[in-house]
């Protein structure tokens, strides 16, 4: 088994989203040691935006490239080839105004591809695209400053994480996915420490199961 492991929070041993993820594969590998992880951190090591060379090169054919295109498609070819290699996915994702945060985000924009993880046939109007990662699970480690996001809850609208997440995931394939959320990072106090005791039980429960 092949878990790929990526955090996107800037901070370090602030970071609740870190700590947890970390926690979350350290319990992952004690209960499957035959796993090998692969650990990528866009919150120190963010990845580029793309840019014009490089849409040019995402649709353009791979034998019709410059080698002024095949450089800049270069890192997202890895990024594609890493994400495809896993099993699993541990990701640590805070809420950044409602989302998730700029360097999250740029690696998607580096992830989702014609033709590497989502087919795009016009001639099938019923499905266009086609999503190419399939079987994979998915955790996410989201960390949010307050609470009520949730269904039901008082800022159920404002959230475009958790939906986001699994409509951009969905649209590759990855349609197994679960959320471990910790909240309240804005009062600290008995709030947050409840929260992280929740989010840590959870993912002992997940990670058991
Ligand atoms: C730029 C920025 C924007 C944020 N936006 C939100 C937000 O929209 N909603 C929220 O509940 N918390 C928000 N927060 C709080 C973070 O989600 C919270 O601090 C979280 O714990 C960060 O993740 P980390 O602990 O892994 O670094 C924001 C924090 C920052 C720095």
């Amino acid at each position: 088994m092949h878990l790929l492991h990526i955090d996107s929070s800037p901070r370090s041993e602030r970071s609740h989203s870190r700590r947890l993820t970390k926690e979350f594969v350290e319990r992952w590998v004690q209960a499957h040691p035959n796993t090998t992880v692969t650990y990528r951190d866009l919150g120190h090591h963010p990845v580029p935006f793309i840019d014009e060379l490089w849409i040019a090169a995402a649709f353009t054919p791979m034998e019709q490239h410059t080698p002024d295109m095949r450089e800049s498609i270069r890192l997202s070819d890895q990024l594609v080839d890493e994400f495809l290699a896993a099993d699993v996915y541990v990701i640590g994702a805070p809420m950044y105004n409602f989302s998730v945060s700029a360097a999250f985000k740029a690696y998607i924009d580096q992830l989702v591809r014609v033709g590497r993880t989502v087919a795009f046939e016009p001639q099938d109007a019923a499905n266009v695209f086609k999503p190419l990662v399939l079987g994979k699970k998915m955790f996410v480690v989201e960390a949010r400053g307050d609470s009520g996001f949730q269904p039901g809850g008082r800022y159920e609208k404002m959230n475009f994480h958790d939906p986001y997440l699994t409509t951009v995931f969905g649209f590759i394939g990855v349609t197994d996915i679960t959320f471990v959320h910790v909240e309240n990072d804005e009062y600290g106090g008995h709030k947050l420490a409840e929260s992280i005791a929740q989010a840590r039980h959870q993912i002992a429960q997940l990670v058991a199961s």
